[in-house]
């Protein structure tokens, strides 16, 4: 693994030094630095950098469309650049297979400390946080957002990716879906009376970032997973009021308690979400209260919006979702699984898996385990699809061809009730809305030949390998 960018601001350097980084100054936070990142996005433009935001003084940026391109994703992971996406996948998968924990190294100090508000200086409407879209509720000042809790039984410290609105100069709102290890973490904190301690960055290394947005097994700290992909620990502070590690080298952190929502809850979105839509509407979420804002000289706020899609601004090679599928798939010890990828919107809603079928029933096993594994988060793992190993999972086109050829839809095609999406999910009506039902039906699509009589199956009327060796010897000049 090549060397992984140690923060955000040297991130951003390594993208400036190839061109690729558009510094756009006198946007509005209100809807047009929202919209500038949406149409750049669509055009698979540069990284953005926002500077002088009306209201606010020069040097307290914005970064967005960051991650949205396959080449910016392999400089922030430190993937090789000539891999494929499918080997991408493979070369990550085979890396968190070793994992061994490397936890964070505690430092008395770090850029992060550069200025502090507490007390009654603590104002998060300093930071030029944007109204992102214009059906949003407020202004999300975490998009690109790391959440740091620890569980209170166990110890353990999780991170995860929460979107994050301001109410006003003290409070703050996270959004994080049912079954998400915050969600469980403050949730255990509340049975017990207590406020949850809570810790945002709003800009930070995009290692972090990017474990932040993985689905880690329960009890497996992303910190002690991002040391263990870079090689070295993870330097960190401890915050003052909560006792949480925060990255030494983030760029905003703001340490608060979240309490119950019996106490306190205040009306989260609508916000546009990345399935297209903004289908969790308005509903009260638990709040954070701050306590101390640390931040870094001239600080850059990481900005992760979702648009429409089929547009990403997150993550186009779908790490978050088939490496830890992948993962749980060879623990469970099923044998000839060729590759897993997701496609769709986040990338996380068509699972396909390719797989050498060794017995029968073995596709449709892949799969049931696929959709069992792969949830939390609307929509996620909605379609599974099965395809033969002659067929590469991330190439969309060769996996429609699969489904349309090789699935007999009266025989082929299960659906399966009853399983976790979440509010985001614009397909759960507004009475099973009101239940707070959040749960979907998934498809498992067995696109394979079928077993009985696979070696029957019709020939595929491909060149072969040294056909096309020989004609390209007879004509080379036609293949350059
Ligand atoms: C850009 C981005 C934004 C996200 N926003 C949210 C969110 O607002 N709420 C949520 O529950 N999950 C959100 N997710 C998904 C979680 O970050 C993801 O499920 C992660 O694994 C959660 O961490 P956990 O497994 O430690 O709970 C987002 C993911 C990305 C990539």
């Amino acid at each position: 693994m090549t060397k992984v960018p140690e923060d955000l601001r040297q991130f951003i350097s390594l993208l400036q030094k190839r061109g690729e980084v558009r510094v756009v100054k006198g946007a509005d936070w209100d809807l047009e630095i929202g919209a500038i990142n949406e149409m750049m996005a669509e055009r698979r433009g540069p990284a953005l950098l926002f500077d002088q935001i009306k209201g606010y003084p020069p040097g307290f940026r914005i970064a967005t469309n960051i991650l949205h391109r396959a080449d910016f994703q392999k400089i922030a992971f430190g993937i090789p650049e000539e891999l494929s996406n499918l080997e991408v996948v493979r070369y990550w998968k085979e890396r968190w297979s070793q994992f061994s924990p490397v936890p964070p190294k505690v430092v008395d100090k770090g850029p992060i400390m550069e200025n502090v508000m507490e007390g009654e200086g603590v104002d998060v409407l300093q930071f030029p946080a944007p109204k992102w879209h214009e059906g949003d509720g407020g202004r999300y000042i975490g998009t690109g957002v790391i959440t740091i809790t620890r569980d209170p039984e166990e110890g353990w410290v999780n991170f995860g990716t929460y979107r994050v609105m301001i109410h006003d100069s003290k409070t703050l709102s996270f959004y994080a879906s049912p079954g998400k290890h915050a969600t469980i973490m403050r949730e255990k904190y509340w049975a017990r009376g207590q406020e949850c301690p809570v810790v945002m960055c709003f800009g930070q290394q995009p290692l972090l970032f990017g474990v932040s947005t993985m689905a880690l097994p329960w009890g497996i700290s992303e910190y002690d997973m991002a040391g263990y992909l870079q090689g070295e620990p993870v330097e960190v502070i401890i915050g003052k009021e909560t006792g949480l590690p925060i990255p030494a080298k983030a760029e905003i952190a703001i340490e608060g308690f979240s309490p119950p929502p019996s106490v306190q809850g205040r009306p989260e979105g609508p916000f546009g979400e990345w399935t297209g839509y903004y289908a969790s509407g308005r509903r009260d979420e638990p709040v954070v209260r701050i306590k101390r804002i640390y931040f870094r000289d001239d600080p850059i706020i990481h900005g992760q919006p979702p648009v429409k899609p089929p547009v990403n601004t997150w993550f186009p090679i779908p790490l978050h979702t088939a490496v830890p599928l992948w993962m749980e798939l060879e623990k469970l010890g099923i044998p000839d699984i060729q590759g897993v990828y997701v496609h769709g919107p986040g990338n996380r809603v068509v699972v396909v898996i390719s797989l050498r079928q060794r017995y029968l029933g073995h596709a449709k096993q892949v799969a049931a385990l696929a959709g069992a594994i792969l949830q939390g988060g609307a929509c996620t793992g909605r379609y599974i699809i099965t395809v033969d190993e002659d067929i590469d999972p991330s190439d969309w086109e060769e996996v429609l061809w699969a489904v349309c050829t090789r699935c007999d839809p009266e025989h082929y095609i299960d659906i399966v009730p009853g399983f976790l999406t979440s509010p985001l999910d614009p397909m759960i009506p507004p009475e099973k809305r009101s239940r707070r039902d959040f749960t979907t039906a998934k498809v498992l699509i067995n696109a394979c030949r079928p077993y009985h009589w696979k070696d029957q199956f019709p020939p595929v009327n491909r060149a072969s390998e040294e056909l096309r060796e020989r004609v390209k010897a007879k004509f080379p000049e036609l293949f350059q």
